[in-house]
């Protein structure tokens, strides 16, 4: 992971929105199962995740299978809270109080002994940067996490987390969560690329498949039980399904036919190809969607530059670097 120690598979697994909302122990526990069986060795989690029940869920699987625990990454992620409306003052954000009171509950709800990634969920401008890395740096002196990140934190504020633990002579942090995808690449390649190349980092990138909208399953509206149809959840459907998106996406989806692939296994594919991809969080809420998307491993491979330049003549979405 980045210039860390740590050794994260290439696909991983999360639990966002499906945990608890649509899946419960006995599918989870299928999931899960079926990851951990093909290499999986990083399960993704948060505090704000179902208010901490898929924490919980997770928590609960982990205790079943009883697998070697120094066989897999578990993480958790703070900032949002876990109590919905109820969060009261110092429930949220990256105070101290919150980070550390955030662990503690993580840790119990997982019912481990401690967190392989602890993220800051988000950057909270109303905390110095400095508390921020001195409680991650505490937290890691106390066992209680191993490493530290953040998830969708700008170049400069991940800079200035390194100026402070350089400052002080802290643990900084190794990975950032971004979201990564064929439709969403500003970050991983451009705001990014100079912290790859000094720092260096890692990144754990989330919805390779936009939700579900680069599998095509939304090229003829949405169907039941699928993510952007679920209540709450208006706000994603209208951030994805817009037409010049689905168009873009219908295209590929014939490219993909094209080539004798899906486009989930192509899409998930696309995001492993970047070398600045540590792992790419899968979601899946059945079996054969997992299964599915596992296959992209071996995809990966037939994912020529021809290829990838037929994609970006589709999709348009590569960010324009400036000419040095
Ligand atoms: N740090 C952050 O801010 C952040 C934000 C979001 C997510 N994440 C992490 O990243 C993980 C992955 O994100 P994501 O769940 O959004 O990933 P995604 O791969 O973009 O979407 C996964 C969803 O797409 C549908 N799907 C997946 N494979 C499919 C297939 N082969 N055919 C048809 N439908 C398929 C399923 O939903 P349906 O079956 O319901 O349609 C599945 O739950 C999360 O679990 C979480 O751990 C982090």
């Amino acid at each position: 992971m980045g210039k860390s120690g740590l050794q994260l598979s290439v696909l991983s697994y999360g639990s966002w929105v499906t945990f608890h909302k649509q899946i419960d122990d006995t599918i989870a526990d299928e999931l899960m199962g079926i990851a951990y069986d093909n290499g999986v060795n990083f399960f993704d989690n948060a505090e704000v995740y179902a208010r901490g029940e898929s924490e919980r869920l997770m928590g609960r699987v982990l205790k079943k299978k009883n697998w070697d625990r120094t066989s897999y990454t578990v993480s958790s992620k703070a900032y949002f809270g876990s109590r919905g409306p109820e969060n009261k003052p110092n429930q949220t954000g990256l105070s101290r109080k919150h980070l550390v009171e955030a662990c503690h509950e993580a840790l119990q709800r997982l019912q481990v002994e401690y967190l392989d990634i602890y993220f800051c969920h988000r950057p909270d401008k109303n905390v110095p940067i400095e508390e921020v890395v001195w409680t991650m740096n505490h937290l890691i002196q106390q066992g209680k996490i191993l490493y530290w990140g953040t998830s969708e934190w700008s170049g400069v504020e991940i800079m200035e987390a390194h100026r402070a633990a350089e400052d002080y002579r802290l643990i900084g942090p190794v990975v950032e969560q971004p979201q990564y995808n064929l439709l969403e690449r500003q970050k991983l390649e451009k705001e990014y690329l100079m912290i790859f190349k000094t720092v260096g980092m890692g990144t754990t990138i989330w919805s390779p498949l936009a939700s579900g909208l680069l599998t095509g399953k939304y090229n003829d509206g949405i169907p039941e039980g699928s993510r952007l149809g679920l209540e709450g959840f208006e706000w994603l459907k209208d951030q994805w399904m817009m037409e010049d998106k689905l168009a873009k996406v219908r295209e590929l989806t014939s490219f993909a036919q094209e080539l004798g692939m899906s486009l989930a296994t192509l899409s998930i594919a696309w995001t492993i190809k970047n070398p600045n991809v540590t792992t790419a969080i899968l979601g899946a809420t059945r079996k054969e969607q997992l299964l599915e998307n596992l296959k992209a491993l071996e995809v990966a491979e037939k994912l020529t530059p021809d290829v990838l330049q037929r994609i970006d003549e589709i999709i348009q979405t590569k960010p324009l670097l400036p000419a040095y």
